[in-house]
């Protein structure tokens, strides 16, 4: 069997029943079984959170409760078999604007498996930069990390990677999902593809996530991504994004950049 490093995934909809993801524990059971296949060891689920549509805290509560009894229900399903990913439970936050995040930044039970980190999408069609949102993180003394910035529909005259650029300034880490390498968003969003491939040239994919939806949206393979990325000489950033970021941000453990001369060359290449 061919050896791979154990990749880490936590960005999915394989929670049963919460979201458009996986519907049923069997479904979610099948679409673990070949993740792990695939070389996916840990996989943090994150079932998508509304917050702009969760209009009150019971809601929040409501919604997060309902969320957490379908993972313990996938959780035990999980312990009767062998050889499937560890599991984590998260949230994929739909937070457009500050005040959305300032809601459940400091609630305990929202993160990835209980880290400080935050997965969060702006909305795919982005008005403005979003920056106040990444500040409201920083601010609240959590971890941002950035839905798929390559899918995003970006406000007309903005150069895509600039604004990328500046969040990860302001703090932000950049999740790609392993599709894009593939071109499997080419019909959703057909620049997607060049600028996945682009932020790898200039070392801004900090972390790939399958974004796997479970059946009905088939063709999502992070190792067809980590594959691509070797293909390219890239095997050094697929790992970097694919084991040792997303374990870094999973235990709260600070994250240097890579070193300039790994990067210049791995631009040049
Ligand atoms: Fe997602």
């Amino acid at each position: 069997m061919r050896h791979l490093p154990p990749f880490i995934d936590f960005h999915n909809h394989i929670v049963p029943g919460v979201d458009d993801g996986c519907a049923t524990v069997a479904e979610s059971l099948d679409a673990l079984r070949s993740l792990y296949a695939e070389g996916v060891r840990t996989l943090v689920a994150t079932p998508h959170l509304l917050v702009p549509r969760l209009g009150t805290e019971a809601a929040l509560d409501r919604e997060l409760e309902m969320q957490r009894r379908a993972f313990d229900r996938l959780a035990d399903a999980v312990a009767r078999e062998s050889d499937l990913p560890v599991l984590g439970l998260g949230q994929e936050i739909w937070a457009p604007d500050a005040e959305s995040v300032r809601r459940i930044a400091g609630r305990t039970d929202v993160g990835l498996d209980g880290s400080r980190a935050l997965l969060i999408e702006f909305g795919f069609d982005l008005r403005g930069t979003h920056e106040d949102v990444i500040e409201a993180v920083v601010a609240a003394g959590r971890r941002i990390v950035v839905a798929h910035p390559e899918r995003y529909r970006y406000p007309s005259g903005a150069n895509a990677l600039a604004v990328m650029r500046r969040w990860r300034e302001l703090g932000a880490l950049l999740q790609v999902n392993a599709g894009s390498f593939t071109g499997h968003y080419r019909d959703h969003r057909p620049e997607s593809e060049a600028r996945a491939w682009a932020m790898v040239a200039e070392g801004m994919v900090d972390i790939i996530g399958t974004d796997h939806h479970g059946p009905r949206r088939v063709g999502v393979s992070p190792l067809e991504a980590y594959d691509a990325l070797c293909a390219r000489g890239e095997q050094a950033a697929a790992e970097r994004a694919m084991v040792e970021r997303p374990g870094q941000v999973l235990r709260d453990e600070p994250i240097e950049e890579p070193d300039p001369a790994v990067r210049s060359r791995s631009a040049d290449g």
